[in-house]
């Protein structure tokens, strides 16, 4: 642990040392005024679910209720946190091992996998929200790797290149862990996916097909600490365009979450071995608004380093995303026109690719 930190700090793009003005928030918005007390995101135990792959007989009035806990969640927060989750802690333990090991790399050797224009896996330290550089270094890799289709562009974009992750060649097991990570993760979605269908009165598996071929990837995120913590953020406030995003933090907090009932930013308290699950772009899109993609941000530390793992799961690149003909009618008509979902991503990842480096789109 300690050698990590040492070897993190030595290697780490981001250094004790004087900050560049590239990462000073305007004003507005540093992180200040953020609520950490009393009730925060819901806390839902998803053991129905979970226990009805190893018992025979499935409970569906328990999975009911629990559908209807996770839309209230969704309604009311855009967040929530879940536990039972079926994720075993073991794999978990060891991706963020292999995080540590990875951002303790030395820099030259990080950047042998950076990642490239129009390919959003790999390694990269240089990513923007509104306007300011995020105090972070990242890794993403494909959940789907190998198999992804490019995404789409315009029809003849001579930048079309293929999707691929660029694994690093020196870490033992690397790979293998994050592949084993995606795969529990998965499962975990689809369960939350089938829950989250069942909440807007939808049949179990409705949204299931849109994610054959899906273009989700997962984030290890490295905060280095700050000598300034008040003046940037490690990311900064965005809205995830994923459907749902699945994210691991361990137990250094710093993920603020805009509450929608009266815009107060709240920090979300780290429970052991619990993931916090997000509504994404692309689910407000299906829903047309009946759940809302919510801003959140995460704030770094002055002493201590923080690693988080969201994975973020997209449909696949060519499905037409557009709001669900079963949530439309006279009364609530379509809010969204219809939109390739390859290019609804690489438009929210990499618009402003050009001018300010890998972007973030800002809310
Ligand atoms: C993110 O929203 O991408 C990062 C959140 C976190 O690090 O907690
Ligand atoms: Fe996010």
């Amino acid at each position: 642990m300690q050698c990590y930190q040492c070897l993190a700090r030595i290697s780490s793009s981001l250094t004790m040392e004087e900050i560049n003005p590239s990462y000073i928030l305007s004003e507005e918005y540093r992180p200040k005024h953020v609520i950490t007390e009393g009730e925060g995101i819901p806390l839902i135990d998803l053991t129905p679910i979970t226990n009805r792959e190893m018992s025979a007989g499935s409970d569906n009035k328990a999975v009911e209720e629990l559908a209807a806990k996770i839309g209230e969640a969704c309604r009311t927060w855009g967040f929530f946190t879940v536990i039972n989750h079926g994720v075993p802690s073991d794999i978990r333990r060891r991706i963020m091992e292999a995080s540590r090991k990875f951002f303790a790399l030395p820099l030259e050797e990080k950047k042998k996998v950076s990642r490239e224009a129009h390919n959003t896996a790999g390694f990269h330290n240089d990513e923007h929200s509104k306007d300011f550089k995020d105090w972070k270094e990242v890794y993403d890799f494909y959940v789907n790797d190998g198999m992804l289709m490019p995404a789409s562009h315009e029809p003849d974009d001579p930048e079309i290149v293929p999707w691929y992750t660029p694994w690093p060649e020196n870490l033992s097991k690397f790979r293998e862990t994050c592949e084993e990570y995606g795969r529990a993760c998965e499962k975990l979605f689809f369960n939350l996916l089938e829950l989250v269908s069942l909440s807007l009165g939808l049949p179990p598996k409705r949204l299931h097909g849109y994610f054959e071929n899906q273009a989700s990837f997962a984030r290890l995120n490295y905060y280095a600490p700050c000598p300034k913590p008040d003046l940037v953020l490690g990311t900064g406030g965005h809205r995830d365009p994923s459907a749902l995003t699945v994210l691991a933090q361990e137990d250094v907090e710093g993920l603020d979450v805009l509450r929608k009932s009266d815009g107060a930013w709240v920090r979300v308290k780290p429970v052991p071995d619990s993931f916090v699950i997000n509504v994404g772009d692309v689910l407000q899109v299906w829903s047309n608004d009946i759940y809302e993609s919510v801003e959140h941000r995460a704030m770094v530390h002055a002493e201590t380093e923080r690693y988080s793992i969201p994975i973020f799961f997209h449909p696949s690149h060519d499905i037409t995303m557009k709001p669900l003909d079963e949530l439309v009618d006279e009364r609530s008509p379509a809010k969204y026109p219809e939109y390739k979902a390859g290019k609804w991503l690489n438009l929210r990842m990499f618009n402003n690719y050009k001018k300010h480096g890998f972007y973030m789109r800002m809310t």
